[in-house]
């Protein structure tokens, strides 16, 4: 596995790679690796000829309140886990390599995908998508790759960059890949390491929510309302738990509906402790 540092050797690394015909896959992470982001990579290898894997715990995509300084960081254990995997290209950029005007980032260009942005997460994290719009056209500029791969977890990140491939014309295959779970339910995520014993088995009333939503799907209710308040009762059961959200919304454009007659997705997210989790299962009639 090549191991790049700088802007300079990833895109050396990356052209002579597509330059020797192959189909190049990129997954983004922040590291602190799970067997989601190992989905992720396994998908990868078997859809293209080579795998480049970035890991960069991107600043820009926190707010000043949120768990930047205290984000899972293990590059050895990371670096092994990928060696493993038979990835290809690493790139691990400090934030001076990605973000030269760090810290204050005043003068610089962002890329932002309006109104997506705003929605679910969006509107209790602002900004957060804005800096993970702006990271991952970076990584599609520096490694030029044929496709890329998201998990499902993140189900607004995921439309947001399909959004912005499309409209900033990324000649990129996106490629959405399934939440990895726990055997109890709960969606992998680097940010269940923060959950001690008690928060982590308070965590599954996401999961659990959300069951309750597609029980009452598939036995024929399609009232998006009654849905909510199925979770919503769910969450009422768990009381040491905030609840950020909890929508049934259109996958592509993550406006809420109403009435489901095609696709759809219910997504929640909660405060387990000062941990912030999200889940989502798709309905589809
Ligand atoms: O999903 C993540 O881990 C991050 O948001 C991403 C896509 C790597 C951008 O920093």
């Amino acid at each position: 596995m090549k191991i790049c540092l700088t802007i300079a050797q990833a895109r050396a690394a990356c052209r002579a790679t597509r330059g020797s015909g192959k189909r190049l896959g990129l997954v983004p992470t922040m590291g602190a690796l799970h067997e989601g982001h190992l989905s992720l990579v396994r998908a990868a290898k078997a859809q293209c000829d080579a795998v480049a894997v970035s890991l960069f715990v991107n600043p820009t995509q926190f707010s000043p309140t949120e768990d930047l300084s205290k984000y899972p960081r293990h590059f050895d254990r990371d670096r092994q886990l990928l060696e493993k995997e038979g990835v290809d290209i690493l790139f691990a950029p400090s934030v001076e390599e990605i973000y030269p005007s760090a810290p204050t980032l005043h003068d610089a260009t962002w890329v932002s995908v309006d109104g997506l942005s705003e929605r679910l997460d969006g509107r209790s994290r602002p900004g957060h998508f804005r800096g993970v719009t702006t990271i991952v056209a970076k990584l599609f500029h520096i490694v030029e790759p044929d496709a890329a791969f998201f998990g499902q977890k993140d189900a607004a990140q995921l439309a947001i960059i399909r959004r912005m491939v499309r409209d900033l014309n990324f000649p990129i295959e996106i490629v959405a890949c399934p939440i990895v779970r726990e055997p109890d339910g709960l969606a992998m995520s680097s940010r269940n390491a923060y959950l001690n014993a008690d928060e982590r088995s308070r965590a599954l009333v996401l999961h659990r929510a959300l069951v309750q939503v597609q029980d009452k799907f598939q036995d024929g209710e399609r009232s998006a309302a009654t849905l909510i308040a199925t979770a919503k009762e769910v969450f009422a059961s768990q009381p040491n738990l905030v609840l950020d959200y909890c929508e049934i919304v259109d996958p592509d454009t993550l406006r809420p509906v109403e009435q489901i007659s095609r696709k759809t997705l219910a997504a929640v997210a909660a405060y387990v402790g000062t941990t912030r989790l999200i889940d989502n299962l798709e309905l589809n009639p």
